[in-house]
């Protein structure tokens, strides 16, 4: 039988969507008041979901300290208090909550090993979040 793990995290970052492939009135269009040239921020919510078998000794799917130190790592110490617009992964992709959703996915998917991550959810506001699975 599989069970499932979830955690919370926050992290706070800016950015400013805006792509090069657009012109600027593209941009004002598609992105609205996210365009705006000196960006702004938010206080992220980050739920990550990992699944496998309760390990017979540990009764645990996995320890939330090693989960922790994962996020931390990965995560946190990279895109707390950052503008994500300078960040290496967002160097040819735009900082949508969706693209974000999905460099933690593929960050944590990595750095947890294979089978381990279900599932990345990032809330941007009260009323929006996206969602990443595996494929
Ligand atoms: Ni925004």
């Amino acid at each position: 039988m599989k069970a499932y793990f979830g955690r919370r995290y926050t992290l706070s970052a800016s950015h400013r969507l805006h792509t090069d492939a657009l012109t600027d009135e593209e941009n004002a269009a598609a992105y609205g008041k996210c365009n705006n040239p000196h960006g702004h921020g938010h206080n992220y919510g980050i739920e990550v979901l990992v699944g496998g078998a309760v390990d017979r000794e540990t009764g645990m799917v996995m320890n939330l300290v090693d989960l922790d130190q994962v996020v931390r790592q990965q995560v946190l110490a990279r895109f707390d208090h950052r503008n994500l617009n300078l960040d290496a992964a967002f160097q040819g992709q735009v900082p949508t909550t969706e693209n974000f959703c999905r460099v933690l996915f593929s960050l944590l998917k990595n750095a947890l090993g294979a089978g381990e991550l279900e599932h990345v959810r990032v809330e941007e506001t009260e009323n929006n979040f996206f969602e990443c699975s595996a494929e």
